[in-house]
């Protein structure tokens, strides 16, 4: 761990599972009781706007509900005490990361506290509902979506991600099962760029054996005992 000093990080769904927040891929498939092709596309949009306004309305009002988890806090304290250069990557939409006090934290899919108006392409911070299709404050039409990266979509950040995980010395994903690229890809880069790896999961991802160490067990026990003993070496 010496030689250390610059450190990216990838978070997914499992990261906040212990919160209360639903993980995408549970044992039944669904997401929420949803199939991702009615809730995450453009064209689910296009289809039944009502019900993925509600969708996410529902997944914006929970988060009212739930709180950062110990793995959310170490991530923070991490940030703050890293003198290297430090970017949190999340895949999710909460804003548990956030709240916890990450501040070189980029949202890659979106945020669910985020509206994007389809008008006048204004993204704006968005704390209500969508589904009774507001105007927007910026240009006045009807037209706010949740400004959340669907299926199909290019997702947010790219460019600085890939910056960062070119200069990478460690790369550590957290909680994600693996399945969805680009962020899939992520340890490949890394570890084309001379990077460790490390995968931080419940059980073992799509793309453990692409690691150098993989710990399994839960994000709060161990994102905890991860940071404790970096900061200490
Ligand atoms: P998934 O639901 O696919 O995977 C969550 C992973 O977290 C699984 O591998 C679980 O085993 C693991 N897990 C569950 N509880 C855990 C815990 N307490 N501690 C550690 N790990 C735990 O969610 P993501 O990988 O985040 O994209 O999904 C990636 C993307 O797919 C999402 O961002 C979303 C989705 O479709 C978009 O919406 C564009």
């Amino acid at each position: 761990m010496d030689n250390i000093r610059n450190i990216v990080i990838l978070t997914g769904a499992g990261v906040s599972a212990e919160s209360g927040v639903a993980t995408f891929r549970g044992p039944d498939g669904l997401w929420e009781g949803h199939r991702v092709e009615d809730v995450a596309t453009p064209g689910a949009f296009v289809t039944d706007p009502h019900l993925v306004q509600k969708f996410y309305d529902e997944r914006r009002a929970k988060l009212k509900t739930v709180k950062p988890n110990a793995a959310h806090e170490a991530l923070a304290w991490l940030d703050a005490e890293w003198k290297g250069e430090l970017l949190l990557v999340t895949q999710n939409v909460d804003d548990l990361h956030d709240r916890a006090g990450s501040r070189r934290l980029v949202h890659m899919h979106g945020e669910l506290n985020s509206a994007w108006c389809l008008a006048c392409d204004a993204r704006m911070p968005w704390a209500g509902t969508l589904l009774d299709f507001p105007d927007c404050p910026e240009c006045g039409q009807k037209y706010l979506r949740p400004d959340i990266v669907w299926f199909g979509e290019m997702p947010y950040y790219m460019e600085r991600i890939e910056a960062a995980l070119a200069v990478c010395d460690l790369f550590v994903s957290i909680g994600t099962s693996g399945a969805v690229y680009p962020a899939a890809g992520f340890v490949q880069t890394a570890r084309a760029c001379g990077a460790k790896t490390l995968e931080i999961n419940l059980d073992p991802s799509e793309g453990s054996h692409l690691f150098d160490e993989s710990r399994q067990g839960p994000a709060g026990t161990l994102v905890p005992e991860w940071v404790a003993r970096l900061l200490q070496d």
